[in-house]
């Protein structure tokens, strides 16, 4: 029975005003099918109302216009609070340049909310790292690799951070990030597409979470239900195959469907555009002295 989860209620946004599909960096991207600003704008300010709604709250940082993408704010960095509500963010360093200069931007921002920074690596010197690959999960964090994320960041992220860190390879080139494959739900629940990852790997994910909600390649890949959030009770998703919602509702969640289409002609979607600032050291993510990688 799974204890619901103590972070998931307040979140950096990035209100959409440059978005646009400029380039192609995965497999969703179309430079000849662009979103339509009004109402990608209209998509993002209710989920925006809607976590709102729920009890969480939402901080909001200006888009560049150099930086398309940035409306997928989970990817600036992976913030934490520390026991004494001070906060430290690993900052990504996205994979491709084109993302890279978000990442000026969103470093100030953490600052100016009293985090302290780190890096993994910058400006295409060191490892690369994106934050949407990385979640608190049971007794660790949990990162994904391969396609964005390098095996060599765990290392960094795990002594940073002073946690343990599990990693999982990411072998699929449409499930780029972690947060197209693995949703966690409560303590001991997560939804999972373990055709995302090596073999070793999906073993060792389903391993990881003691109730697994297991999405199929088709569902992850043409519903992006794994790109979802947790609001207090409420599970907040852009679709939702029926058996995905009969077992979160016999669980005990309730399930929304927002319409974020615009944002999927990027690549994402909920759990993109949202970055939650309130997992905690110590309490959603063990401390381990020193750090620890755990590899399959
Ligand atoms: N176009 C963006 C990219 O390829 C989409 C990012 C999606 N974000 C996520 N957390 N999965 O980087």
């Amino acid at each position: 029975m799974g204890e619901q989860l103590a972070w998931g209620t307040t979140y950096v946004a990035v209100r959409p005003d440059h978005f646009r599909v400029e380039y192609q960096i995965n497999p969703f991207m179309d430079p000849t099918v662009q979103p339509d600003p009004a109402r990608a704008r209209e998509q993002w300010d209710t989920l925006v109302a809607t976590i709102e709604e729920l009890g969480g709250t939402v901080h909001v940082l200006d888009q560049r216009p150099d930086a398309p993408d940035m409306v997928y704010a989970m990817n600036l960095g992976l913030g934490v609070e520390r026991h004494d509500g001070t906060r430290h963010v690993v900052l990504s360093h996205m994979r491709y340049a084109e993302r890279r200069m978000e990442t000026l931007t969103a470093q100030p921002w953490f600052a100016g909310l009293g985090a302290t920074t780190s890096y993994v690596g910058r400006d295409g010197v060191g490892a690369h790292f994106e934050a949407g690959d990385a979640f608190a999960f049971g007794d660790a964090l949990v990162v994904g690799y391969g396609p964005r994320t390098e095996e060599l960041g765990l290392k960094h992220l795990a002594t940073d951070l002073g946690v343990r860190v599990r990693g999982l390879r990411i072998t699929h080139p449409g499930m780029y990030h972690l947060d197209l494959a693995f949703c966690p739900i409560d303590s001991t629940r997560a939804i999972v597409c373990p055709d995302a990852f090596d073999e070793a790997s999906a073993a060792a994910l389903m391993a990881m979470v003691p109730e697994p909600l297991v999405l199929t390649e088709a569902e992850a890949l043409s519903t992006f239900a794994a790109n979802s959030i947790v609001v207090g009770d409420t599970v907040l998703m852009p679709a939702c195959p029926d058996h995905v919602r009969a077992q979160l509702e016999d669980w005990g969640y309730a399930v929304r469907i927002l319409d974020l289409s615009e944002f999927h002609k990027g690549g994402g979607s909920i759990r993109c555009l949202t970055n939650p600032l309130d997992v905690r050291l110590g309490r959603d993510l063990p401390v381990v002295p020193g750090g620890e990688v755990v590899i399959p």
